[in-house]
């Protein structure tokens, strides 16, 4: 059997008091499974989510039964490859309302999508003396990509330092931009300290000053539901592997004209419109963007699970989330000897902390002897960790398929780790 363009195979839109999570949890097969002989308690969700049974199968199902590549086949498997894949596509610009979705670059994720921002639009745009504002809380991926940049023209790097509970001094935001500005590239939420940041704002007072913005999306994109155009961002970046998808895909969404105007960024097949010695002419947007075989199979499984969080509704995951983090803060902070590292207000799914005395990797490893997966050391974010003074913090991340036994169980594991370091 094919399919044309993996019609939606998640759950069918579920009302919030309806919210089943034995039955959600019962859709990821990694969920069942025990580590170290004891029921896996999965909290490193801002590294990777696990994947639903729904994702698993769409991308068995296109390598069973429709295996082709994409955009070059007048044949059946070939066409249902492309629907498929460019059926992702639309998907991902409902999901995030993009007003279309000629706007979506298929990327490897949020990483890929900031370096090719960073090789085209930049070395276009920027130029020696010309400003970058980057925020101290940036994972290393929305850092590098700039100093390299600055390294090639000479820009400039400024960075919005935070508060100690893990904020954007706005104020000093303000006084950074300046008629040297040339982008704001900034992460939504801190995968490291769960800060929601307020974007809106930081976008409307970059824009009045006629400054275009980039929006990193990584850890934000599974946590609530985002509205490119609300925003107001020029460009916006995820990974999909974040989002019950597979690893190697996400997106690069921009606005059209910028997308029009910005030379590739691969050489190679499909993002050609004609090829001679003498010159080589672009494939029209996103196309442009998309050179080589693209990872086809990680596209289609990206839309099923756009299709999975959706019918769960992305307000309805916010919500029980935020509930979540709520019993877990309130579990945590009664823990003597343990600081949560990051406390501001508006907070997603993220507890960072650290603990007298005691190596945030030792804490890691003895939780997971209780079958507790958490993540330790510096998230990629070792500004971040700087401007705390400390090497690294153990990190537990929620998704919407844990559970208050899953926060229960964390915080027996570090009463252990507290027995071995008495
Ligand atoms: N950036 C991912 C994390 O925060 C890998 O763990």
């Amino acid at each position: 059997m094919t399919t044309t363009a993996e019609k939606p195979a998640g759950r069918k839109s579920v009302k919030p008091e309806a919210f089943d999570i034995v039955a959600i949890r019962s859709d990821f097969p990694l969920l069942q499974t025990q580590s170290h002989g004891k029921p896996l308690a999965y909290l490193d969700n801002a590294a990777t989510s696990q994947k639903p049974q729904a994702v698993i199968a769409a991308t068995a199902r296109y390598y069973t039964n429709y295996n082709a590549n994409i955009h070059r086949g007048v044949y059946k498997l070939s066409a249902d490859a492309t629907a498929a894949y460019e059926g992702a596509r639309e998907k991902i610009a409902q999901f995030i309302n993009a007003p279309s979705a000629k706007e979506i670059v298929f990327v490897r994720g949020a990483t890929e999508a900031v370096n090719l921002v960073a090789a085209t639009w930049g070395m276009d745009n920027i130029h020696s003396g010309d400003e970058i504002i980057l925020s101290e809380m940036e994972h290393h991926s929305n850092i590098v990509p700039w100093q390299l940049l600055a390294q090639r023209t000479g820009a400039i790097l400024k960075v919005i330092p935070i508060t100690d509970t893990g904020e954007l001094s706005l104020e000093h935001y303000q006084s950074l931009l300046s008629d040297r500005t040339r982008l704001v590239a900034l992460t939504h939420v801190s995968n490291a300290l769960g800060t929601i940041n307020p974007v809106e704002r930081i976008v409307a007072a970059a824009h009045a000053r006629g400054i275009p913005s980039l929006i990193d999306g990584a850890q934000s994109i599974p946590h609530l539901a985002i509205d490119v155009q609300k925003i107001g961002c020029d460009f916006f970046v995820f990974s999909g592997h974040k989002l019950c998808a597979p690893t190697g895909i996400g997106a690069l969404w921009a606005k059209h004209d910028l997308l029009e105007k910005m030379p590739p960024y691969q050489g190679g097949g499909d993002m050609i419109s004609t090829v001679s010695f003498a010159g080589s002419t672009w494939n029209e947007v996103p196309h442009k963007f998309e050179a080589g075989t693209p990872h086809i199979a990680g596209a289609i499984g990206l839309g099923v699970a756009i299709d999975y969080l959706t019918g769960i509704g992305m307000d309805t995951i916010a919500r029980y989330e935020h509930e979540l983090l709520t019993y877990a803060t309130e579990k945590m902070e009664k823990i003597s000897g343990l600081r949560i590292i990051g406390t501001a207000p508006e907070k997603a799914a993220v507890i960072s902390f650290v603990m007298d005395n005691i190596h945030p990797h030792d804490i890691g490893t003895i939780v997971d002897g209780e079958g507790v997966a958490i993540r330790t050391g510096h998230h990629c974010c070792q500004p971040l960790m700087d401007r705390y003074n400390i090497p690294a913090t153990a990190r537990a991340s929620l998704a919407f398929y844990n559970t208050r036994e899953d926060i229960d169980r964390l915080a027996a594991a570090i009463e252990k780790v507290k027995e071995v370091f008495a």
